[in-house]
């Protein structure tokens, strides 16, 4: 009679997959990796608009279309940034959640991290949950995850000149200016703005930018992304 080998301990979710572990949480609002269950919320939501239909603030127009194409365009793009989570290429789209209900996604993007120190942040709410300032703190909890959880130098964001909502967020957080670049939207070009914010310029930020944010998780997801080797 031969010995059974010792059966090894089933791996965590979290050990798969550190993102499913990731919290940031402020108040009433927290940011985490969407699972295909709030994926397909998601999706409902930015079938129902994320813009009016005389505007287009993206480079890409996924909100054009259908409500069935739109739905299933953010399925298929997600899936597919879920491939980008390693050390050299990140690009983390987590979802902004309040009450269990996500409102949004609040993205962060970064190549070669490690060295660069800079992330890009970009970010759509669904429009009924826009203009409540919301998209202030969801951008200052993704960066409070950038600055204080991985470490970073600088964040970045751009925005179309004429997309008011993106560049006062920026704007209001302590972004400064940093030139702008022609991009072409829907056909036509688009002038679009940069924006910087550096540590200093972070930790200066006035009291009421100051919310009290608190992330879960995080070892893993530095792990994951090749921060603590
Ligand atoms: C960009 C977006 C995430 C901002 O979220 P939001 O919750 O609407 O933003 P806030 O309510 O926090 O507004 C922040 C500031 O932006 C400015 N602002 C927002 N909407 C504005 C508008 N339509 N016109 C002028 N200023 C505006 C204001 O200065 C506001 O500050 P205040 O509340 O002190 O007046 C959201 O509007 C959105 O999803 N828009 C569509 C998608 C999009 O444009 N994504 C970014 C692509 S680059």
């Amino acid at each position: 009679m031969t010995d059974a080998p010792p059966a090894l301990a089933p791996l965590t979710d979290v050990e798969i997959w550190p993102l499913t572990g990731l919290r940031v949480v402020a108040g009433d609002l927290e940011l985490r990796a969407p699972d295909d269950r709030m994926l397909l919320d998601l999706a409902r939501l930015a079938a129902q608009g994320v813009h009016r239909e005389d505007y287009m603030p993206f480079v890409v127009p996924w909100t054009r279309g259908t409500p069935t194409q739109v739905a299933r365009g953010v399925m298929t793009y997600q899936w597919g940034l879920r491939q980008r989570t390693t050390p050299t290429d990140w690009a983390i789209e987590l979802a902004v959640v309040r009450d269990g209900e996500p409102l949004g996604l609040q993205g962060m993007y970064a190549k070669d991290f490690r060295i660069t120190r800079t992330a890009e942040t970009g970010s759509w709410l669904g429009l009924r949950h826009q203009h409540g300032g919301v998209g202030t703190r969801m951008r200052l909890m993704i960066l409070h995850l950038l600055f204080e959880g991985l470490g970073a130098e600088r964040a970045t964001s751009s925005a179309f000149v004429d997309n008011p909502g993106s560049s006062g967020v920026s704007r209001k957080v302590g972004y400064r200016h940093n030139g702008s670049v022609l991009q072409v939207r829907e056909g036509a070009p688009v002038e679009s703005q940069l924006y910087l914010l550096d540590r200093a310029g972070w930790d200066a930020r006035p009291d009421e930018l100051r919310l009290d944010v608190r992330i879960e998780g995080l070892g893993p997801v530095r792990e994951q992304l090749g921060l603590d080797s």
